[in-house]
């Protein structure tokens, strides 16, 4: 798997929605979009999924899409960039809640839905798992889109600042833009994350997109949209860029200047 560079790609599209709801039509729209080159381009697209609670509405709407669209859904592949140490049937599973709003719509079947199988065994265990299963995947391609969130923090999937990485060798680094480039996914404890483990794929894989499209919504995430748009290097939500990469934010959501 090749080294990403830290970014030094295209700058960021900023896209400043009225509503949540605006997010998710933007948001949804431009996914479809990419959905539809990819699978034209190259027979098949694989998608990455960001976690938490934004992404909820742009994922039902995505489905929508695929159904009015009649876009293959068997030529998509459905992976996602980090989860919770919970069972995929635990409410705070971001699996669980891709399922629910987007995956069980357009009746994915499971082979193209790629679980980390969290919450049995070890968290090392799991993310070496996940991270061979995902190169063998790929093949040498890249990923077509991947969804990330922005944490008040400024975190994004479950890079957190301060967290440490649990390598697949054993090894321990500090959440780092250059992490890692042997191995895709991580186990993730302390620093900024939430009490318990975490799974993520990590930032050099994450660099690899072909197209990132970041979803934020709330004022509190104005400083860390700033500073991700800015490329400040302490939050990790900057750290991640792709041939494009989109900011899909509400008002709230928007640096100064781009509000308008
Ligand atoms: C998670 C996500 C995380 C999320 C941000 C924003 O597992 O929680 O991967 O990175 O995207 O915390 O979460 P909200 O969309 O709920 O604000």
């Amino acid at each position: 798997m090749r080294a990403a560079p830290v970014p030094e790609a295209a700058s960021p599209l900023i896209v400043v929605a009225d509503s949540l709801e605006a997010l998710a039509e933007e948001a949804s729209g431009l996914v479809l979009s990419y959905l539809a080159a990819s699978v034209g381009e190259r027979g098949r697209a694989r998608v990455i999924l960001a976690g938490g609670s934004t992404p909820r509405r742009t994922y039902s709407l995505i489905a929508s899409g695929i159904s009015a669209r009649s876009l293959p859904a068997h030529a998509v592949d459905w992976y996602f960039g980090d989860e919770r140490w919970v069972l995929p049937t635990d409410p705070q599973s971001n699996e669980g809640m891709a399922r629910e709003t987007l995956l069980a719509p357009i009746a994915a079947s499971e082979s193209t839905i790629h679980s980390w199988k969290p919450g049995r065994g070890h968290p090392v265990d799991c993310a070496r798992s996940y991270g061979g299963a995902l190169q063998a995947d790929l093949r040498g391609e890249e990923p077509d889109i991947l969804l990330l969130g922005v944490g008040p923090d400024g975190h994004t999937a479950s890079l957190f600042p301060g967290a440490t990485a649990f390598l697949p060798d054993g090894r321990t680094v500090p959440v780092a833009p250059s992490v890692s480039a042997q191995f895709p996914a991580a186990a993730i404890r302390g620093g900024g994350a939430p009490p318990g483990w975490r799974l993520t794929l990590c930032p050099d894989f994450l660099r690899t997109s072909r197209h990132v499209v970041f979803l934020a919504a709330g004022a509190d995430k104005a400083g860390p949209v700033r500073r991700a748009v800015d490329g400040d290097t302490g939050t990790p939500a900057a750290w991640i860029r792709g041939i494009t990469t989109h900011f899909i934010v509400t008002r709230d959501a928007a640096p100064e200047q781009e509000q308008g």
